[in-house]
């Protein structure tokens, strides 16, 4: 009986998706304390794929608690949608099985309105999500208990009246449309309001009880908002942190996930110090299929950076890497590493051996090639963190568990 933190450690992107869909089916609890619509998680039930967006990927797993805490930012139109999506899977959640926090902030059709036209600069995801925790921060935001008081529609009013201005500029029309769309934003509202309540105890409840409960990060600690690569970087505390004051439950983590993709990937804009612009980045973005689960947007490509997860690592305090994708570097003759930065602040590279042989779903660690091993190994001794999960291919069975945290 344990508690599970799974956090990316790049850009985002790293295949967590695949992780917590694994350790979920052995959670009774599963916590999301951070991000939104912005986040995209494939999950598997049966044979149907089921991309979640903000539900916690326990919604699949029978008896599973689902909790999304205050830290995280609620679309309610697009939570329907999800709803929707796992009803057509047969999967129906009930306030028994589904949990939001009524401290979790609305993104509001104001905020995705802003994004869409300021959010180009970061090349955000258009969700709105940056927007909804500025205003959370600038004390005009709206948080889900405005559904059980009744006060939606007043503050959907004021946020507007604070908005004016800068649309009425950059966006002449945008004001009355958002009026239109207070009936249909307070509905879709109204309509999660039985998952709505205060989540804590439940949270507190069953850490004392020791059960296994997962904390599923979203985004990655380079996105973070404090730590990452300022002002490139998503709007809320993607290390470990955020789990805390996410949740507002204290807890222990006895297993600190890392997801390490085998080289590094990053959508929207901002510095990549090891990206790679000609040939290698393309071939990196075809083996991967590196585009967009979200957005559908291409990947920026580029070798691993040690140094940045080193500044992960410190942030997080990570004890365990699950590293994915180690299968879409089979085939290259070389694998260049960043181990460092030189005196100019350039990255300094380690290049290791490649291996040609296929290794997609390979059985045992044993059975990888001599160079794939080494490859592993370098990682792990670089960070001083063992590898406990790696995944060599994108199918649930693709992944050898080394050791599991339940
Ligand atoms: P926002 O989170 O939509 O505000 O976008 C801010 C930055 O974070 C942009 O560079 C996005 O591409 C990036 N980002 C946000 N969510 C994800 C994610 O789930 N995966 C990868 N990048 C993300």
């Amino acid at each position: 009986m344990s508690t599970c933190i799974v956090m990316g450690s790049q850009w985002g992107d790293e295949g967590k998706g695949k992780v917590v869909d694994l350790l979920a089916r052995g959670a009774q609890v599963v916590v999301r304390f951070q991000g939104g619509a912005n986040a995209g998680h494939t999950i598997w039930h049966g044979t149907r794929k089921v991309v979640l967006h903000q539900l916690p990927s326990g919604v699949l797993t029978p008896g599973c608690l689902n909790l999304v805490g205050n830290g995280s930012v609620v679309d309610p139109e697009r939570m329907l949608e999800e709803l929707e999506e796992l009803r057509a899977v047969g999967v129906e959640p009930t306030p028994d099985s589904l949990g939001l926090s009524s401290l979790a902030h609305v993104v509001t059709p104001i905020h995705k309105r802003v994004d869409g036209i300021a959010g180009g600069r970061i090349g955000t995801t258009g969700r709105g999500i940056g927007f909804a925790y500025a205003d959370k921060a600038r004390r005009v935001g709206i948080r889900l208990e405005a559904v059980l008081d009744g006060s939606l529609h007043d503050a959907f009013r004021q946020q507007l009246e604070t908005h004016r201005p800068w649309l009425e500029e950059h966006d002449p029309g945008a004001v009355d449309e958002l009026l239109r769309r207070i009936e249909l934003f307070t509905r879709a509202l109204d309509q999660l309001r039985p998952f709505v309540r205060d989540i804590r105890p439940e949270l507190q409840g069953a850490l004392q009880a020791g059960h296994n409960v997962l904390y599923e990060g979203a985004q990655g600690a380079l996105l973070d908002l404090d730590h990452g690569t300022y002002p490139f970087v998503t709007s809320s505390s993607t290390a470990i942190g955020g789990a805390l004051t996410g949740t507002g439950v204290w807890a222990a983590f006895d297993h600190r996930i890392a997801v390490v993709k085998a080289y590094t990937t990053r959508v929207g804009n901002g510095p990549f110090p090891t990206e790679l612009h000609g040939p290698i980045g393309e071939d990196l973005r075809a083996r991967g299929r590196e585009y967009g689960a979200t957005t559908g947007r291409p990947r920026r490509c580029g070798w691993l950076d040690l140094h940045l997860l080193r500044h992960a690592t410190r942030a997080s305090g990570y004890n365990g890497i699950a590293l994915t994708k180690l299968d879409c570097l089979s085939g290259l003759p070389e694998i260049s590493v960043a181990t460092g930065r030189g005196t100019d602040g350039q990255p300094v590279y380690r290049t290791l051996p490649g291996w040609d042989e296929d290794i997609l779903g390979a059985p045992s660690v044993d059975s990888l090639p001599a160079n794939a091993r080494a490859y592993v190994d370098f990682i792990a001794q670089q960070l001083g963190v063992p590898v406990t999960i790696l995944s060599t291919g994108p199918d649930r069975d693709q992944t050898l568990v080394l050791e599991a945290p339940w």
